[in-house]
């Protein structure tokens, strides 16, 4: 058995550290000779799991191989390097994992110089690490979120000691700029605006696995967002866990409505952001949509929960009320303005009355679409110490009802676009029907219709003929 290095390990209490302010560092790219002889020419795959949050770091992963001469492949048994990059926000993500690094197991067998990495949320957490050093005795390395920038001296160690390492640095996690990337798509990017949590919602382990929050400077995320303009970029969407809070520890008076105002001013042709949080959401940010015909009129508020008793145990720092004025707001100066949310169902303890209350907010917001959860025991967190007297079949029961409630809405919002004429960002051929190419509105409703494969990437209009629940059929308005 191979000697297992700890670099770094993580820990709660250094994740739960916010006093320490964050730090701006330039990223080092930094290959021995023998590093850069080994893997000139190597194949690389990663798997990416979770939120826009890991998109984004996969593609900083894929920049950082390609410059060591690396080539990326979509088949993990072609893999030299193959890198699982995880999501722990739920129970399933977790799982799915597992199972996969199970499969790697006969992969490994067959190919024995593949190096196989896990890195992400899961990472994060030292008895997942515990568990995979113990399991799966093939796993190479391990690195944390904030180690993104460590890739290659852990490849350094690799290819000279050969020993399994494990880096997550838990501490506050700084700022890395001039990272390398390799972007998955060539007509919509993320761009990051901001970095970790700091809301502490009692069910959560994003402010663990991603640390302490910390904003970019306006004029990196400019330079970012112009350059994906200049090369025809036609979708940016801005990523934060809570983009409303973006710019508080920069300390120089610069807001998340000012950042927004200075993008949407770069003239992409749309604009989105993720994720709100609702007491954080201020008026002068209603302000800028309105004023910019490119941000986008949907807006994804998640509420998790309709009963204030229940969003005081989340730590959701709003009530009901509170929600419903601010979606008030918004639709007085943005009419049109298209609503989306995520929502837990049996937080530990909820009661009927409690989750009917959380039916009730929904059918009076009528989101287009949703994200609905049940609620899964995250270690570490205040939740998962709570006591339940809820049973797991009556969550999927409640689950089952919000589902069906919320669709009424869906169906009634879809079938109103039936014959009008959309903006459609045209993404790939149809999986299901080779015939018919698939995009999404402005209100992030899938349309299929029949088009030339030249236009993927592109904004194309489209009529809507029919509503299918989940998608839409149009037909292309030549103009
Ligand atoms: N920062 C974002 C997204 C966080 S994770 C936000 O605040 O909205 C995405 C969603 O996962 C959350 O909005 C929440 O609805 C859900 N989620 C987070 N932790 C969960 C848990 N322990 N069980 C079930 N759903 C959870
Ligand atoms: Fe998690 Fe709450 Fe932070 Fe969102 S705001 S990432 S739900 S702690
Ligand atoms: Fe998952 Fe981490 Fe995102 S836990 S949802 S990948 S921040």
């Amino acid at each position: 058995m191979r000697k297992v290095e700890f670099i770094e390990v993580p820990s709660l209490v250094s994740a739960r550290n916010r006093r320490d302010s964050s730090v701006t560092i330039k990223y080092n790219f930094n290959p021995t000779l023998k590093t850069l002889a080994y893997f000139k020419d190597k194949k690389f795959f990663i798997r990416t799991y979770g939120c826009q949050a890991n998109i984004r770091d996969e593609e900083v992963m894929s920049g950082i191989l390609t410059k060591l001469g690396m080539v990326k492949v979509y088949d993990e048994k072609l893999a030299d390097v193959a890198i699982l990059n995880t999501c722990a926000v739920r129970e399933n993500a977790e799982d799915k994992v597992y199972g996969q690094i199970g499969d790697f197991k006969s992969i490994k067998a067959k190919n024995k110089n593949l190096i196989l990495m896990i890195c992400g949320c899961m990472i994060e957490q030292k008895h997942i690490i515990d568990k995979i050093l113990d399991k799966f005795p093939f796993v190479d390395i391990m690195f944390g979120t904030h180690n993104i920038k460590d890739l290659v001296t852990l490849l350094n160690k690799y290819v000279d000691e050969n020993k399994r390492y494990v880096y997550v640095s838990s501490e506050v996690g700084a700022i890395v700029e001039d990272l390398p990337s390799k972007r998955l798509e060539s007509y919509r990017a993320y761009v990051n605006i901001s970095y970790g949590c700091d809301k502490f919602c009692t069910y959560c382990i994003v402010p663990y696995t991603r640390g302490k929050e910390r904003s970019r400077s306006k004029e990196e995320i400019l330079k970012e967002c112009k350059e994906l303009v200049d090369k025809g970029y036609v979708e940016i969407t801005l990523l934060g866990q809570n983009v409303d809070s973006y710019g508080k520890d920069l300390k120089d008076g610069t807001t998340f409505a000012n950042l927004l105002d200075e993008v949407a001013s770069l003239g992409m042709p749309r604009l989105r952001f993720l994720t709100s949080y609702p007491s954080d959401f201020k008026n002068e940010v209603i302000d800028v949509i309105a004023k910019h015909k490119n941000i986008m009129r949907y807006l994804h508020l998640p509420v998790q929960s309709g009963s204030n008793s229940i969003l005081r145990a989340m730590n959701r720092r709003y009530t009901k009320e509170e929600y419903l004025d601010l979606v008030e707001r918004i639709r007085t100066k943005i009419p049109e303005m298209a609503f989306s949310t995520d929502i837990i169902v049996g937080f530990p303890n909820e009661s009927y009355e409690e989750f009917l209350e959380t039916i009730d907010l929904a059918k009076k917001v009528h989101y287009t679409s949703a994200f609905t959860f049940i609620y899964s025991p995250r270690v570490g967190t205040p939740a998962a110490k709570i006591e339940d007297n809820v049973s797991y079949d009556e969550k999927v029961k409640r689950f089952k009802e919000l589902v069906s409630e919320m669709e009424k809405d869906f169906i009634y919002f879809a079938d109103q676009m039936v014959g009008k004429t959309y903006e459609v960002l045209v993404e790939e051929v149809s999986k299901k029907n080779k015939e018919l190419l698939s995009g999404y509105t402005e209100n992030l409703k899938v349309v299929h219709f029949k088009g030339d494969e030249s236009m993927i990437g592109k904004l194309v209009k489209v009529k809507i003929t029919e509503n299918h629940l989940y998608s839409l059929i149009g037909e292309l308005v030549n103009e």
